[in-house]
């Protein structure tokens, strides 16, 4: 089985103070068995960075842009991110594609790059609350698998999270049955298509994840671990998940 991964998505929330968050989580669990992982905002990294040196916390952006360098005002590309100490990096979240459009081919070119610079690409997918209803949450999850994600992955380059677009940030989870359902799915569509090797790629579950039902998400079978939005931004919620993906 996979090494846990809990990750924190802090999103568009933080300025530096928020750096004592990521010294509380250490201090109260040193030494976690599963990996665990920060992607604050872009303006945070570096900082961040210095303060995780030596621990055992890695730090990653949300985003990257395609492209290694350019005019391309606004946007970072993954050596960039590298160059900040960044060492993973989120693409394709579902609130840059409802909110930028971002296809499932620029995920695709954006994971690449991320590979380029050395980092290990966390690829988003997941279906909306329509798509859910009219019963075409595989088929959503298995188009975005297949267009989003290059050939080249590995298990230390690629992370997969679904993500229900419906889960994040309201308070609603599927029922354990439903994530089982759509992790055993996706985990079937990596061994097809990357061998043996599929079987230790990192899936993990996000769509409000937190302190209450993170013990009963990390024990569904083919959950590798947690893409923690609201509940990562305070150390007292996100170590309980951290501990709840340690057991
Ligand atoms: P949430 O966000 O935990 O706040 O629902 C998860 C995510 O968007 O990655």
């Amino acid at each position: 089985m996979p090494k846990k991964l809990a990750a924190g998505n802090w999103k568009m929330n933080g300025l530096r103070e928020a750096l004592g968050e990521v010294k509380a989580l250490y201090a109260a669990c040193p030494t976690p068995s599963c990996d665990v992982l920060i992607c604050p905002p872009a303006t945070l990294i570096r900082s961040m960075s210095k303060v995780c040196d030596g621990i055992q916390i890695d730090v990653g952006g949300q985003d990257c842009h395609e492209n290694t360098s350019g005019a391309h005002t606004g946007d970072i590309s993954a050596p960039m991110l590298a160059d900040t100490g960044a060492t993973y990096v989120i693409v394709g979240h579902s609130e840059r594609r409802a909110t930028y459009g971002e296809t499932d081919a620029q995920i695709h070119a954006k994971t690449a790059a991320a590979w380029a610079a050395n980092l290990t690409a966390i690829v988003c997918i997941g279906e909306t609350l329509d798509e859910r209803e009219a019963d075409k949450t595989l088929h959503i999850v298995g188009g975005q698998l297949a267009k989003s994600v290059p050939d080249a992955a590995t298990p230390t380059n690629l992370v997969i999270a679904y993500e229900p677009v419906w889960a994040i940030g309201t308070g609603k989870t599927p029922t354990l049955a439903e994530i089982e359902a759509v992790h055993t799915f996706i985990r079937t569509r990596l061994v097809e298509r990357f061998g043996p090797q599929g079987h230790e790629m990192r899936i993990l579950y996000g769509g409000s994840m937190n302190p209450k039902n993170a013990t009963d998400i990390a024990a569904v079978p083919n959950v590798d671990g947690g893409l923690v939005g609201g509940a990562s931004l305070k150390a007292s919620d996100f170590i309980t998940i951290v501990q709840a993906l340690n057991a």
